[in-house]
């Protein structure tokens, strides 16, 4: 594994998949996505009671699942019995949670170079990184040169960059600051993930400098994409590669 990643095509990364077409964060969204013609997608992964991964956004099951309560106070068989896609307009039936490894199994399958976030780790981010670390040595061969794993919590982000020295990896902040471009640099991070809509050439020209790459969310019309992709950006999240993808 190296830590450099390759440039989506298109500079997009399906976000969740293809979020605003199919339910987030199922496989049907992610071969939606490629279907689409991406070649990257992302998805936010928990830590299960009992130690697995599981693809979900947030940290509890209501929004998107037939399921109530917080992800982690649920065993991954019985999370993988909820149903994820009915909740959307229009329902997707058939849909369920899917699992970090199903997900990088279909992606191998698709080309689909993968963004996993890391979500829920505030309250143990040494746990989750010793995890992820486990989940990615015993599952080299599904993992090659697949991944960046990236997080708001930072201290998962270092705690895992001990354990995988060459894993790649991407530091999320909603608003840029400074102590990114450093933080980047002293952990060898692949990159600064931040929100679009609070990001600013100044910004840009600041990690431009520092060489560390950058990708914005979330980005779902062209003027907003074309303006980024013109000031250098490496990669834009979008719910609607649909309506961003060249004609
Ligand atoms: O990683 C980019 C983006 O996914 C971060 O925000 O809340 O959509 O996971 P969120
Ligand atoms: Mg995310």
């Amino acid at each position: 594994m190296n830590n450099a990643v390759p440039i989506p095509k298109h500079h997009l990364i399906g976000h969740r998949g293809a979020a605003g077409l199919r339910p987030e964060n199922t496989l049907c969204s992610f071969s939606y996505a490629a279907e689409l013609g991406l070649n990257w997608i992302e998805f936010d992964v928990h830590l299960t009671k009992d130690n697995h991964w599981i693809v979900i956004h947030d940290d509890t099951l209501d929004r998107t699942t037939n399921g109530h309560g917080p992800v982690t106070e649920h065993t991954a068989d019985e999370l993988i019995e909820l149903d994820a896609g009915l909740w959307f307009n229009p329902p997707y039936p058939e849909q369920t949670l899917p699992t970090l490894m199903d997900t990088l199994h279909l992606a191998a399958e698709l080309n689909l170079f993968c963004n996993v976030e890391i979500k829920g780790a505030d309250s143990n981010p040494q746990l989750n990184a010793q995890q992820f670390a486990t989940f990615v040595r015993k599952n080299n061969d599904v993992v090659d040169n697949q991944i960046l794993v990236s997080s708001f919590n930072l201290e998962v982000l270092v705690e895992l960059r001990k354990l995988l020295p060459d894993l790649p990896l991407a530091y999320i902040k909603d608003e840029f600051t400074e102590d990114m471009i450093t933080l980047a640099q002293q952990h060898n991070f692949a990159s600064i993930n931040c929100l679009a809509k609070r990001f600013t050439t100044t910004y840009m020209q600041a990690a431009q400098r520092a060489n560390i790459p950058v990708f914005l969310y979330t980005v779902n019309d062209m003027t907003t994409a074309n303006y980024w992709i013109d000031k250098g950006v490496t990669g834009l999240f979008t719910d609607r590669p649909d309506l961003l993808l060249p004609a």
